[in-house]
Parts: C-alpha cells; structure tokens; sequence
C-alpha cells in the first residue's frame, strides 16, 4: 500500500469528538483541515486545540507522534466552506451531531465535491452504516470508525463496514489508525451497538439489574468494575482471561466452567426498562456520592481523563 504519510484529512463537524480526532491525525503528521457549518466554530476549535490542549500536552510531555506542539499546530487550518476544506483530501472523518438527518446532508454534500476514490468516514457511535450512508451514490469508499470519548487516551476505533464496502477501503482505515497510533479492530459487518457498545450494555444491564433487585448497592458495583474486572480489562479481554485462568488454557477453562456459566448466565433478568421507581432509587444513589451539579461533575471527568492519561503512558 502507498504511503498515506502527509496526506490530508478533512474533519467535518469541530465539536468534542471532531477536536479530538483533528489532535489524532496530527500527532501521524497528518495536514487536517476541520470544516464546520456554525460559522466561527471551526476557528473556535483550533483555538482550542491549540492553546488549551497541544500545548499544554507538550508541557506535560503528553503529546503523542514525533512532531513538536509547534510542528503539529502548523498543519491544522480551519474552513467555513466545504469546498475548500475538502480540497485534496484523501479521507473525510465525519464528526457531526448525532441525527440521521444531519449525517444524510453532509455525506450528500460532501459526495459531490469529492471525486470517487476519497473515503468517506463516520463517527457515529449508535448508527448503522446502512442507515447513516443510505443516500450516498457510491457506497464502496464508506465506513464507520467510531472512537472512543477520549480518543487520544483511549485508542480503540471499531471499523464497521457498510455492506457495500470495499475490503481495500477497511484496509486503508486500518493503515490510517494504526499510523497515528490508534488500535483499530475490524467489524466483518454490521450489527447494532457495533462490539463495544454490546459489551457495555451488557455490562450496565447486569450491575443495574444487581442494583434494582437490593443484591448490591451503586458504589460497590461500580468498585466490582474499577477494582475488580477493570484492572486486567485494561490489558487483557474476556477471552485470554479464559485461557489463562486455568491450567491448561482454555479447553480447561471450558470444562471446568461452562457449565457454572451457563448456570448463572441462565438466571439473568430481562433487559431493565431503566425507568420508574428502580431508576429514581439509582438516580438518588449515585447523586449522593456524585452530586449532577457542573463543579463536582467537571472534577470527577477531569479526574477520569487524568487517571485514562497515566494508564495510556503505563500502556506505552
Ligand atoms: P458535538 O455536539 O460536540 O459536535 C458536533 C459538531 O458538528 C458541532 O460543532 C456542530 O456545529 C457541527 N455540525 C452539525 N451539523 C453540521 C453540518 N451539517 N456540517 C458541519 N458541521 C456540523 O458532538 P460530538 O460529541 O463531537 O459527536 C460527534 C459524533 O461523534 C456523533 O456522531 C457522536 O455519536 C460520535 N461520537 C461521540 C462520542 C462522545 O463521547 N461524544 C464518542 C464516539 C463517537
């Protein structure tokens, strides 16, 4: 495959995940010109990206890629037309709200001011690529790469192909990820809720549904999570979990659990209808020890994003 490096990428839409994903491309060396139809927003974002955040992590000696702040800065410009943010662009990250309607308008704009070989990505978190590119002509060149909040600490994209999608086209997005540093895994097709988000909601139904039957309470679920399964989560899935706690591996795993599994697995409660009296009582719960006013919700996100921050560096 020919070398994508220096190459330019269009973001379309410069809100928190489009900021996020112009940082990525950047830190691969990457020109990004971001596009937004709020007039202003797009100048607004590389403010942002800039001052507050390529800077500051160059301070922090937490900027990915080998360019300076300096370097990555002078790749990024910002464009109130499609047109011109769109000239000489290889690949185009869509970044817009999170509605049909919206992501319909700008893929039919952005088709026509592309020609066929330019590919177009979504980033969309809950739409099938069926749906998100049912107006697009040429279907071959499109794709989902949905990244997770925040995509530069945390590095997962799932590649979801539309049906029509060319596997060249999936290779290209798997080149482009893994070149600035993120790890992207490949869907074979569509499905709702893609990987990640299956797993986590099965994950929310079954500690809701432990919460909502008085078996434990919020806070101890939440630790079940962050001291319990989340320690080796962050370095080793469900799967080689299994192969390495038994013995032998996972045929061993299989015969001296299947069976405890499928027992528990087979006491599982229906899909919670996260409403009425159990979701009040959670709601309350969870406000006592996170009181939903801004200040003590800022404290705790930022919290996250610095404790995600170490981790990605203990990851490296
Ligand atoms: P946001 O609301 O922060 O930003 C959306 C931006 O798109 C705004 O700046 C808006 O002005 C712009 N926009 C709206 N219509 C436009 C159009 N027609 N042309 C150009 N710009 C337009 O939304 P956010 O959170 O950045 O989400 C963007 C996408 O990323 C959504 O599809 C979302 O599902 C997905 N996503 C979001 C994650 C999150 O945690 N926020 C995680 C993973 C994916």
């Amino acid at each position: 495959m020919t070398s994508l490096k220096g190459k330019i990428i269009t973001v379309v839409g410069s809100g928190l995940i489009g900021r996020s994903w112009a940082m990525v491309f950047l830190s691969g060396g990457y020109k990004v010109k971001i596009y937004d139809n709020e007039p202003g927003q797009a100048s607004g974002a590389i403010t942002e990206i800039s001052r507050k955040q390529i800077e500051e992590l160059q301070r922090a000696k937490m900027l990915r890629g080998n360019l300076t702040a300096a370097q990555q800065l002078s790749l990024l410009s910002s464009h109130d037309d499609l047109q011109q943010a769109l000239e000489g662009a290889f690949f185009v990250q869509e970044c817009v709200f999170e509605d049909l309607e919206a992501k319909h308008s700008v893929f039919h704009e952005v088709e026509n001011l592309v020609t066929e070989s330019v590919i177009l990505s979504s980033s969309t978190s809950c739409l099938m690529p069926s749906n998100v590119f049912s107006r697009v002509q040429n279907r071959t060149r499109c794709i989902i790469s949905h990244p997770v909040n925040p995509p530069y600490y945390v590095r997962l994209v799932e590649l979801v192909p539309h049906p029509e999608t060319l596997p060249a086209v999936m290779d290209v997005a798997y080149s482009l990820m893994t070149d600035v540093g993120q790890a992207p895994v490949r869907l074979s097709k569509e499905i709702d809720g893609f990987a990640l988000n299956r797993v986590q909601y099965a994950i929310i139904a079954e500690s809701w549904r432990l919460v909502q039957d008085g078996v434990i309470s919020v806070k101890d679920i939440d630790l079940v999570m962050s001291e319990g399964l989340g320690m080796r989560y962050a370095f080793i899935g469900p799967i080689e979990t299994m192969h390495l706690n038994a013995p032998e591996g996972m045929e061993d795993y299989l015969q001296r659990y299947s069976e405890g599994m499928k027992r528990v697995l087979n006491t599982f409660g229906p899909v919670p209808d996260f409403s009425g009296e159990p979701a009040a009582r959670i709601v309350k719960e969870i406000c006592e020890l996170i009181p939903a006013e801004q200040e003590h919700l800022t404290v705790r996100r930022e919290r996250r994003d610095q404790l995600l921050m170490e981790l990605a560096k203990l990851k490296k």
